[in-house]
């Protein structure tokens, strides 16, 4: 049995930090474990320039503690209007590392997200040409009719096919996988298609958000599903097939915001992410294959190299932390396993 493991330093390719106070009290859990970390777009308003994004990302770097070599990769929230060309300088500028796709409403701050796919092909087309990677929150969510358990599998057949098809060098991530469809896609849709996995959709199925008492602290988009897709999610994340790799998706949300009549999607697990997907894999007798999912997979997606440094994790038992707190009138954030026992810890990062 394997007790200790020194990896490469891995990277969060889906990340949401915030801004203002939640951002200066969640950052640094990301920056102690990961190397780098792809910072999702989706604020009030939205991260849409060159601008937006040169001074969202000053705001992260004063978040991370001083002497962490962490680095905050940005990206840019496609709109219906977004103009090609800042998309294009603000790759070539070093500012944007990618282009996100939320469809309108799919998930938490998605109200200026794409409306009509017709409008954004100048902008698909440019970052074909460019070699810039579009990231997608692959749900269908604007026609009612879908299913909230089918909205990603619906996605993918009425918008994410085609889009392969239309733009075959454009290479795309698929986010958040949480169905035995989405697994199946991205594989035959591989190397042009890569999809990242949470640490909550290898762990949890809709039977423990909803089955025992509604447990809104389980809430996510896209939402949980059936043992089996869970079960499809295990197998490709263990794998180490290099079309699979990490994206915590961790998405802290004040306590009023997740508790409400309408509460909102997201998860905190930034505290808990390294360590519970090192579980998650010991677990699977896999954890050979930790360090593909967790540290080169998603490089060689982007064409950037791994990181140097590395991490050492060790088997041992540990209480995690119930909750951050937040400056301000947001309080705290409950964080995702809090006062469980997490079996895995970090040694040396
Ligand atoms: O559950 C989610 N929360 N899914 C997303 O796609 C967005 C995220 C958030 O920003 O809270
Ligand atoms: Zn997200």
């Amino acid at each position: 049995m394997m007790d200790r493991i020194t990896i490469r330093k891995p990277d969060d390719w889906h990340l949401h930090v915030r801004d203002g106070a939640m951002l200066n009290a969640v950052m640094r859990y990301t920056a102690h474990h990961f190397g780098r970390a792809i910072i999702m777009p989706n604020l009030i308003p939205p991260v849409t320039t060159i601008a937006d994004a040169v001074a969202y990302r000053e705001r992260v770097m004063a978040a991370v503690p001083e002497g962490s070599d962490f680095r905050p990769l940005m990206t840019c929230y496609l709109t219906d209007r977004t103009d090609p060309d800042e998309i294009e300088r603000g790759f070539r500028g070093g500012v944007f590392t990618a282009v996100k796709l939320y469809p309108v409403g799919a998930t938490t701050n998605s109200a200026y997200g794409v409306t009509d796919f017709e409008k954004i092909r100048p902008v698909l087309a440019r970052m074909e040409k460019i070699g810039m990677r579009l990231l997608i929150h692959g749900e269908e969510a604007s026609d009612p009719s879908i299913d909230v358990f089918d909205r990603e599998a619906t996605f993918i057949e009425r918008r994410l096919h085609p889009m392969t098809r239309a733009y075959p060098a454009l290479r795309i991530v698929l986010e958040h996988l949480s169905s035995k469809a989405a697994v199946d896609y991205v594989r035959a849709a591989a190397p042009q298609v890569g999809g990242t996995i949470t640490p909550y959709h290898l762990m949890l199925n809709r039977t423990d958000m909803l089955g025992y008492g509604i447990r809104p602290y389980y809430y996510c988009m896209p939402i949980l599903k059936r043992e089996r897709d869970r079960l499809a999610l295990l197998q490709a994340a263990t794998s180490g097939e290099s079309c699979f790799f990490l994206g915590t998706d961790s998405a802290p949300h004040p306590v009023a915001a997740k508790l409400a009549m309408c509460g909102c999607a997201g998860l905190f697990n930034a505290p808990v992410a390294i360590e519970t997907y090192a579980e998650i894999f010991d677990r699977a007798g896999a954890l050979d294959k930790l360090e593909a999912f967790a540290s080169l997979n998603g490089p060689a997606h982007y064409a950037l190299p791994p990181n140097d440094a590395t991490i050492t994790l060790e088997r041992g038992d540990w209480t995690a932390p119930d909750e951050v707190a937040v400056d301000g009138p947001e309080e705290r954030a409950i964080i995702f396993r809090g006062g469980e026992t997490v079996a895995w810890r970090v040694v040396s990062a």
